[in-house]
């Protein structure tokens, strides 16, 4: 039987390409550009299955419903599917196939790192000494913000939340609470000491630092607008390692420079790689582009993990991580 045909959108660790070589006959994207609209549906078209990622552009129904779409499966490189409209590819009967766990805890990692650093103020700092500005040490220098032992709040409290928890609570003694609409067991609970709302907005009135981590698109669109920061202290801090399209950045933008809220780490932005210009000057505001899952273990464990859903679903197996 001849191997599967499949396409990645874009390029893949060489580890993980190796394994797509040995297993289907693929085509890489030797060059890594994005692939236009037309490219993707010429792919609809040429291959029996393709491995999209988050910034490719969408693949819905424009590029679904090509005539004579050989395509049957979408085995996503990535957590995060919102690259997907995944009611035009059940329309189109076209399996939809995520890649969860690998990525876990570096997302978390950087969950930490930004709340660290906007939090300490460790980019002005280095900014500082870079720019040959540093005149030295003296007790009121640079004083920020301390989070051991503060309240660390959660909208949504699935796996990257969690692992954000155990880092939080147990290194850093902070104090857990979460609305999540699909909370996790009381054993989670209770792991982690958590304190569980019923709504956004107490999280969001009684956090020092507020972390999302529910899915992007959809009613999460620009689910922290203006009336949601104003709830917020005005010492407490935004981490988002979700996704951009959460925020509504104009709202974020007016929030900091009202004082609304102390200060935002960003590793995701509504409109990648374009970043709302406001940000840029602020420096309560440290941003990293969308870094969560970049270390290359994790993004070779991403890429084995999709070809692994690839390899199921041609087997004729329910494929492990299927989405839609
Ligand atoms: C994810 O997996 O969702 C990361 O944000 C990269 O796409």
């Amino acid at each position: 039987m001849s191997k599967p045909k499949i396409l990645l959108t874009r390029k893949w660790p060489e580890e993980a390409e190796s394994k797509a070589k040995e297993l289907f006959d693929v085509t890489l994207n030797e060059d890594d550009h994005k692939m236009s609209v037309e490219e993707l549906q010429d792919a609809m078209k040429n291959y029996d299955a393709v491995c999209p990622t988050v910034s490719d552009f969408q693949i819905n129904s424009e590029i679904l419903n090509v005539e004579n779409r050989r395509c049957k499966l979408l085995a996503n490189f990535g957590v995060g599917f919102n690259n997907i409209d995944t009611d035009a590819a059940k329309e189109a009967g076209v399996v939809v196939t995520n890649t969860p766990e690998v990525l876990t805890d570096c997302t978390a990692d950087i969950a930490m790192t930004l709340l660290l650093m906007v939090s300490r103020r460790a980019a002005e700092g280095e900014r500082l000494i870079r720019n040959k500005q540093w005149d030295g040490w003296c007790p009121t220098h640079f004083l920020a913000s301390k989070p051991t032992g503060k309240k660390l709040g959660f909208i949504g409290f699935g796996r990257i939340a969690q692992a954000v928890a155990q880092k939080a609570h147990f290194g850093f003694g902070m104090q857990i609470s979460f609305y999540d609409p699909y909370p996790p067991s009381d054993e989670v609970i209770k792991k982690y000491s958590a304190t569980k709302f019923d709504t956004v907005e107490e999280v969001l009135k009684d956090a020092d630092y507020v972390t999302l981590h529910c899915p992007g698109g959809g009613a999460n669109t620009n689910l922290m607008n203006a009336e949601r920061f104003a709830m917020m202290k005005n010492t407490a801090f935004l981490i988002n390692t979700a996704r951009g399209d959460v925020v509504d950045e104009p709202a974020l933008v007016q929030a900091l420079k009202d004082g609304a809220i102390a200060g935002a780490g960003l590793d995701v932005f509504a409109k990648e790689p374009n970043v709302t210009e406001d940000l840029l000057t602020m420096d309560n505001v440290v941003m990293l582009p969308h870094l969560g899952s970049a270390t290359t273990e994790t993004r070779v464990a991403m890429g084995l993990r999709s070809l692994g859903n690839v390899e199921q679903f041609f087997n004729d197996e329910e494929p492990g991580d299927r989405v839609a």
